[in-house]
C-alpha cells in the first residue's frame, strides 16, 4: 500500500523533538498566546520573507481576516479563480462580498491573467491569487492589472509555502497573504492552523486585534472581533517541523523530477515547468484523458490518489445561486475531468515513484 501522504512517517523522523515540544507546552499551562506563538509569527515571517505575520486559527480564518482587513465589504465583487479549495471564496461570505469566477490556464493550472481584465466592473474590490498545487501564478501580469484598476491583491498562499515567483517568495506580491498549516499541507501543524502574512503594517494591527477578540488589552475591546488565534500546541510543532520544511521541499521537487521522467507520455500532461518559478509540489497533479483507466490500475496496486478538484466552484450546489452553468469556464471544466494527483512527500522513496509510474504507464 502506498498512501498518498505519509504523516506517520514525517512524525518518526522528528519523534523526539515534536514531543519534547508538546510536553512542554503542557507543562506550562500556556496554551493561549503561549511564548510559541510570537516566536512562530517572527520564524514565519523571516523565511516568507515578509514583515509580519499573525498566527491564526486556520488558512479559512486567515483568508476572512485579509479579505477584511483590505477593506472588502458587502455588495463587493472580488476575482477569484474558479478552480480552488471553497474556503478561497467561502470566507468572502464572511465579509459580504460575492465572488467572481475567472477560468484557469491550461498551462499553470491557476488563475487565467488574461481573463481577469474582462471580469472586472465598477463593483469590483479585488483579485485573489490561488498559487495552486504550490505552483506560482503569473504574478507580473496580476499585479500590473491591480495596480492599473486600483484593486487590491490578496494572495491565498495555502498550498505555497516557500515557493517562489523570479525567485521572490509567494506571499510578497500582493497587499495580504493568507496561509493554511492543515496538516496535510507543505508545512503542516496536528489540527487546524494558519496565518496571515503582510508588509503593510496597517493591515496587521488590524488583522492582529480582529484574530484577538478585538482587542489590544486584557478586557478592553476596540471593536467587535473574532476568536481566530494560533493555538500554543500549535505554534510549538509548527516551529519544529518549519526547520525540516526546506528540506521536505527539495526533496519534493526531486520526487517530482523523477516522475515526471517516469511519466513521460502523449496520453500524460505533466505538470508546469518553468524557469522562473519554484514549485513546491504540494500537490503532484498529472491530466490525462484516460483518468478512470489509470485509477483502476492504480486500485488494482493498492496506491492512493486524488483529485484536486473534481468539480470546479462555478459548478458546486453553493454556488448555483450565482447563475453560472455547464460551459462557462470550459478549461477548469475539463482539467476537473482529467486531474489525477499521485502520492507526494519527502518520504516517497525512488522505488516507490518507480513503481507508480510503471503502474500509470503500462496501460497507455
Ligand atoms: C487553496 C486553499 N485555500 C484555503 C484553504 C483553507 O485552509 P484551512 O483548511 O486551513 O482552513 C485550503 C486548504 O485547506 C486551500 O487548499
Amino acid at each position: 500500500m502506498i498512501p498518498f501522504m505519509d504523516l506517520d512517517l514525517q512524525y518518526k523522523s522528528i519523534q523526539e523533538e515534536i514531543d519534547e515540544a508538546i510536553f512542554r507546552v503542557i507543562k506550562n499551562y500556556n496554551f493561549i498566546n503561549g511564548p510559541e506563538v510570537a516566536l512562530f509569527e517572527k520564524k514565519f515571517a523571516e523565511m516568507q520573507e515578509v514583515k509580519y505575520c499573525v498566527g491564526c486559527s486556520s488558512g479559512t480564518s486567515a483568508l476572512h481576516l485579509a479579505y477584511e482587513v483590505v477593506g472588502i465589504r458587502p455588495g463587493d465583487e472580488v476575482i477569484v479563480p474558479t478552480m480552488t479549495f471553497i474556503a478561497t471564496a467561502e470566507a468572502l461570505r464572511q465579509v459580504g462580498a460575492k465572488p467572481v469566477f475567472i477560468d484557469i490556464s491550461p498551462v499553470s493550472y491557476n488563475i487565467d491573467e488574461n481573463k481577469i481584465e474582462a471580469a472586472i466592473t465598477d463593483k469590483t474590490k479585488a483579485i485573489v491569487a490561488v498559487h495552486l498545487h504550490g505552483n506560482p501564478c503569473e504574478m507580473d501580469r496580476i499585479v500590473e492589472i491591480a495596480k492599473k484598476y486600483n484593486l487590491k491583491l490578496i494572495e491565498d498562499c495555502a498550498q505555497s509555502h516557500i515557493s517562489e515567483y523570479k525567485f521572490k517568495k509567494t506571499g510578497t506580491f500582493g497587499d495580504i497573504a493568507a496561509f493554511s498549516f492543515y496538516p496535510g499541507k507543505n508545512l503542516g501543524a496536528y489540527g487546524d492552523a494558519g496565518a496571515v502574512v503582510t508588509n503593510n503594517r496597517r493591515y496587521f494591527e488590524n488583522a492582529r486585534m480582529l484574530a484577538n477578540h478585538g482587542r489590544k488589552e486584557k478586557y478592553y475591546h476596540d471593536v467587535e472581533g473574532y476568536n481566530y488565534r494560533l493555538d500554543t500546541l500549535q505554534a510549538a510543532i509548527l516551529l519544529i517541523k518549519m526547520k525540516y520544511l526546506q528540506q521536505w521541499t527539495e526533496q519534493r521537487i526531486l520526487n517530482s523530477q523523477l516522475y515526471d521522467k517516469m511519466l513521460k507520455n502523449p496520453d500524460i500532461t505533466l505538470p508546469e515547468r518553468s524557469q522562473y518559478k519554484k514549485h513546491v509540489y504540494h500537490i503532484y497533479s498529472i491530466s490525462t484523458k484516460q483518468r478512470e483507466k489509470i485509477i483502476t490500475a492504480l486500485k488494482e496496486n493498492h496506491i492512493s490518489y486524488g483529485i484536486h478538484y473534481p468539480l470546479p466552484l462555478h459548478l458546486q450546489p453553493a454556488y448555483r445561486h450565482l447563475g453560472y452553468k455547464d460551459g462557462d469556464f470550459p478549461v477548469a471544466e475539463a482539467l476537473s475531468k482529467e486531474f489525477l494527483s499521485l502520492p507526494m512527500y519527502a518520504e516517497l522513496t525512488k522505488e516507490q515513484i518507480e513503481f507508480i509510474g510503471n503502474v500509470v504507464k503500462i496501460l497507455l
